[in-house]
C-alpha cells in the first residue's frame, strides 16, 4: 500500500513538473492609441482605478508576478484574462461604436457597485485592487458623465 502511494504521488510530481514546459503566451503588446486612455481625457483618479483594479484583464496589457510563471496558475490567469477581453477591452475602445461604449460604461458602474468585478479569485492575490465605496463613486460619476457626453455627441452628428 506505501509503495502504491509513494508511485501515486511522484506520478503526480512528474505531471506538475512537467506541465511547466506548457505555458499560455502572455498578454502583452505595444501601446494601442484606441486605448480608452488616449481617447479621452480621463481624470488622474479614474485612469488609477482602471490600471490598479481592471488592466490586468481587461487590455492588451497585463502586469504579471512570479506565481503567474507556474502552471496551472498560469492558465487559470491566461483564461480570465481571454474572457475578460472578449466583454471588454480597454486597449480596442476606439474600435466599439459609440453605443456599445455607453453599454460597456454603464455595466463598468454597475459590476463595480454589485461587487461582481474586480472577480473574487483575483481580489485574493491584489487586496489593493478591491475598490472602496468611494472609488465606486467616482468610477460611476465619470461613466455616467461620459456616456452622457458621449450620447449627446452621437445625436448631433
Ligand atoms: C481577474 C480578471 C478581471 C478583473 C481584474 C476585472 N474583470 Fe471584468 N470581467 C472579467 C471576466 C472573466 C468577465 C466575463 C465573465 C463575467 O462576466 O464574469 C468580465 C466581465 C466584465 C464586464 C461585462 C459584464 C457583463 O456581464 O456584460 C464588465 C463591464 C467588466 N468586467 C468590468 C470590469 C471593471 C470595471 C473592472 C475593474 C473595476 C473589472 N471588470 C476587473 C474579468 C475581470
Amino acid at each position: 500500500m506505501r509503495k502504491i502511494l509513494r508511485i501515486f504521488f511522484l506520478l503526480i510530481l512528474v505531471a506538475l513538473v512537467a506541465a511547466q514546459f506548457f505555458q499560455p503566451e502572455r498578454n502583452t503588446s505595444e501601446a494601442s492609441e484606441n486605448n480608452i486612455l488616449t481617447l479621452h481625457s480621463v481624470p488622474e483618479n479614474v485612469a488609477e482605478i482602471l490600471k490598479s483594479s481592471c488592466f490586468d484583464c481587461h487590455s492588451n496589457n497585463s502586469t504579471y508576478h512570479w506565481y503567474h510563471a507556474v502552471s496551472p496558475a498560469s492558465w487559470m490567469v491566461a483564461d480570465h484574462i481571454q474572457e475578460g477581453k472578449k466583454e471588454l477591452n480597454f486597449s480596442e475602445w476606439g474600435n466599439m461604436d459609440v453605443f456599445s461604449q455607453i453599454t460597456k460604461l454603464e455595466e463598468m458602474c454597475q459590476e463595480s457597485e454589485h461587487r461582481e468585478m474586480p472577480l473574487k479569485s483575483y481580489l485574493l492575490m491584489h487586496p489593493k485592487a478591491k475598490l472602496s465605496d468611494e472609488q465606486i463613486a467616482v468610477l460611476c460619476d465619470w461613466t455616467t458623465r461620459l456616456s452622457e457626453e458621449l450620447l449627446v455627441k452621437a445625436v448631433e452628428e
